[in-house]
């Protein structure tokens, strides 16, 4: 087990390591000159695509985020309408199907109970079409799926989930813009300059590993604390999700995400110098309303991690710790921003000495209910 490590402590450092080569090998002959290969999601894929009008994806876990996230793409881009559900409410409530649904659902391993239901009942339920989205190919989830687009991240082990979640990130990117395409929603250039900034994005994810050490150093701090706040807006909200999910999964630290602009309506009252506000802070149309709540942090003694690009304007002193990113297009920024989110929440756990690749009471596959 040992020399599968390779030079890393734990499976989930490699794993994290290993995201610009398995987001690359996801990206191999899927795309072509400007454009998604729409042939990598099956033959049918093309015909089935034109009929699309609504997005719903199911999926649980870290995998939900991915959803998440993907939700801002596909209403942005090829807008389309689309809903995100956690399956184990989604399999045990009355849903509105709207006409000529893409059912998707997203999973690293491909036997998750709730997820494997859930799409069990929506055969029954109208959809157009159903979409695994999916890191390992001989799974249920992929048998009892009509299209299949694989995630090549290769054999996961850490429980916490890094690589399987930034290679589902990038299908789904491919998806948002295979629809956009088919569709006719998606501008040519648009459509091209993605395609060539996906390409530039496994070296981009090797700059961000650069953060390594910078948050390593961070570790200590969080040691002794209890609870934490991760921030976000727009689709940096989902990415401050799945960081406080790996926080909590590893460190056992309690932390809890939220919209910045939810902040006023309950967690500020929580805010000390006690509770770390975790932020990330891409440059973005929306980083100034950003700025202005963490002002409303700083004014009642709460200590700021900001991960932030130098066109943000968000300056390293008091009450700030800063994280220099580099810069990258804001579409794929959730992709990048999740980098050191993994990182920060690993070397807490180091520091706090607990096991980091079989954390206590949580399962690989959770595949009973
Ligand atoms: C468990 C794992 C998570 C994973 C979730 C969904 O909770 O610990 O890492 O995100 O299941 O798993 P799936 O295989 O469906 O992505």
């Amino acid at each position: 087990e040992a020399a599968d490590k390779g030079e890393y402590r734990h499976f989930m450092l490699k794993e994290i390591h290993e995201q610009p080569k398995v987001v690359q090998r996801t990206l191999e002959g899927r795309l072509g000159d400007g454009q998604v290969m729409v042939e990598a999601f099956g033959p049918q894929a093309a015909e089935l695509f034109a009929k699309v009008k609504n997005i719903q994806i199911v999926a649980c876990g870290t995998s939900f985020h991915a959803g998440m996230i993907a939700r801002y793409w596909l209403e942005e881009l090829a807008g389309i309408p689309c809903q995100v559900e956690v399956a184990s409410e989604f399999r045990y409530r009355k849903v509105m199907v709207q006409p000529d649904s893409l059912f998707v659902t997203i999973s690293q391993s491909g036997e998750t109970a709730d997820t494997l239901a859930a799409l069990r009942n929506a055969r029954n339920m109208g959809y157009l079409a159903s979409l695994a989205i999916c890191n390992v190919a001989i799974s249920s989830l992929v048998r009892e799926s009509d299209l299949t687009l694989l995630t090549l991240a290769g054999p996961e082990i850490g429980v916490a989930s890094t690589k399987a979640f930034t290679t589902q990130l990038v299908a789904l990117m491919l998806l948002t813009l295979a629809l956009g395409q088919v569709r006719g929603s998606l501008a040519v250039d648009k459509e091209r300059q993605l395609v060539e900034e996906l390409r530039r994005l496994p070296a981009r994810l090797g700059e961000a590993l650069a953060v390594n050490a910078a948050i390593e150093q961070l570790a200590e701090y969080f040691a002794d604390k209890n609870n934490t706040l991760f921030l976000g807006r727009g689709a940096q909200y989902p990415v401050a999700m799945e960081g406080a999910l790996k926080l909590k999964e590893i460190s056992y630290i309690h932390a809890e995400a939220y919209p910045a602009g939810e902040l006023k309506h309950g967690p500020l009252a929580l805010v000390d110098s006690d509770m770390p506000v975790v932020t990330v802070a891409p440059s973005n149309e929306l980083v100034e309303k950003l700025k202005s709540n963490l002002q409303e942090v700083r004014a009642r003694g709460g200590e700021l991690i900001v991960f932030a690009d130098g066109r943000a304007g968000i300056e390293n002193g008091e009450g700030t710790r800063l994280v220099n990113m580099p810069h990258i297009i804001d579409a794929l920024a959730p992709i990048l921003y999740t980098i050191p989110l993994q990182l920060l929440s690993y070397h807490v756990a180091v520091f706090k000495g607990t096991d980091v690749d079989q954390p206590r009471n949580l399962a690989k596959s959770v595949t009973v209910e």
